[in-house]
């Protein structure tokens, strides 16, 4: 797939942009409205199906206070619940696991992999007791090259239509990407709103000054691009110079192996390749208004360049995340101060690294979303 055209002008940006207001980031009024019209309205990562192996594996996790849970069926059918027991509310399963049914664990109902209602403990005694009418609510999922995501909306567009090619790069760039297993994952709490941390990683305007690692080690700033297509951000540059890498590529990593590319899906997950086709993920999870935890995955087939892997997910997370980790932080006691007006983004006529169109793109969902 070409890439799509993207310019100031498509961008509509020849008049400039201005920073969100403050209190997009530190309202917790306006936080609350993003639950309803940003996260129960997109696709949001759940797991990555190597957590799925035999019928009856399962994990949990969470949307904002959601509890939801991911399990395999008997067809091997990748399903998703909420993970409320339809009797009177209890959570049904915790951490993950393999089981035959879902039992919960307050007065043992019992239900099957498909979520439909098994038994009751004295259902035999119960009167106006219609079995047949409950089964656990069931919330779409899509498979993205085995990464799973799930959307609480029954009536959002499918992946593809809001992430336009997307799905093809990605494979293009990680040729293994069918056979990929979670190798190490990483939890970062950072004191900030989600917007600052998902900002701070769509524009590269910072990248020389804040990342020497990254920017000298890992890509190539000098081609650093961040486009916009459809409700994805693609980030586009080399790998550094050979010598100047700071692990060694594969060689039988595709025919993108020197290349750097990310994808960020609007709202909360991005997949991004480094050189060698090492295909890790940013996940954010807002906590609340000025808290996000973000996870850092990293995949590879198995037994394949593990201690590589692990080394270089250690260097990331020494360097490229504790920077950033300082830097978003500052920016949310400044969005708290009095003495903050937003200024104006950067935009580059020619776009490119030391541009702010991708923030001005971030901001306008933003803006969509809540108003
Ligand atoms: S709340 Fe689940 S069995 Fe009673
Ligand atoms: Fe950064």
């Amino acid at each position: 797939m070409s890439a799509p055209s993207v310019d100031i002008d498509s961008l509509n940006l020849r008049q400039g942009a201005i920073a969100l207001e403050a209190h997009y980031y530190t309202d917790p009024v306006l936080y609350e409205l993003e639950g309803d019209a940003i996260f129960r309205k997109t696709w949001q990562y759940a797991g990555h199906i190597s957590q799925l192996q035999m019928p009856g594996d399962y994990f949990t996790f969470e949307i904002l206070e959601e509890r939801l849970f991911c399990v395999l069926d008997r067809e091997d059918r990748v399903r998703c619940f909420y993970n409320v027991c339809q009797h009177r509310a209890h959570h049904l399963l915790e951490g993950a696991g393999r089981v035959r049914n879902i039992v919960c664990p307050y007065h043992a109902w019992t239900y099957g992999l498909d979520g439909r209602f098994k038994r009751a403990p004295n259902e035999k005694n119960a009167v106006a007791f219609d079995k047949g009418s409950i089964c656990l609510p069931e919330i779409r999922v899509e498979l993205f090259h085995g990464f799973i995501f799930v959307n609480l909306d029954d009536d959002a567009a499918p992946m593809d239509d809001w992430y336009p090619g997307a799905r093809e790069e990605l494979a293009d760039y990680v040729p293994h990407i069918e056979d990929l297993r979670l190798i190490t994952e990483t939890q970062v709490e950072e004191d900030c709103n989600w917007k600052v941390s998902v900002e701070n990683y769509s524009e590269c305007y910072h990248c020389s000054l804040n990342h020497p690692t990254f920017a000298n080690g890992v890509i190539d700033p000098k081609h650093y691009n961040v486009l916009p297509q459809g409700y994805c951000l693609r980030h586009t540059t080399k790998g550094a110079q050979s010598d100047a890498m700071t692990y060694t590529v594969a060689n039988d990593s595709g025919r993108h192996k020197a290349d750097y590319s990310s994808w960020y899906l609007w709202p909360t997950l991005s997949f991004q390749v480094y050189p060698g086709a090492v295909l890790n993920t940013y996940h954010w999870q807002p906590t609340g208004v000025d808290t996000v935890t973000v996870g850092r995955g990293w995949f590879a087939p198995e037994n394949a360049y593990t201690d590589e892997i692990e080394a270089l997910a250690q260097q990331d997370l020494e360097t490229t995340v504790a920077e950033d980790v300082r830097l978003v932080n500052s920016v949310q006691r400044g969005l708290k101060s009095k003495g903050y007006r937003p200024g104006p983004l950067l935009i580059d006529e020619n776009l490119g690294l030391n541009s702010e169109h991708s923030i001005a793109a971030f901001q306008r969902w933003v803006k969509e979303a809540v108003g």
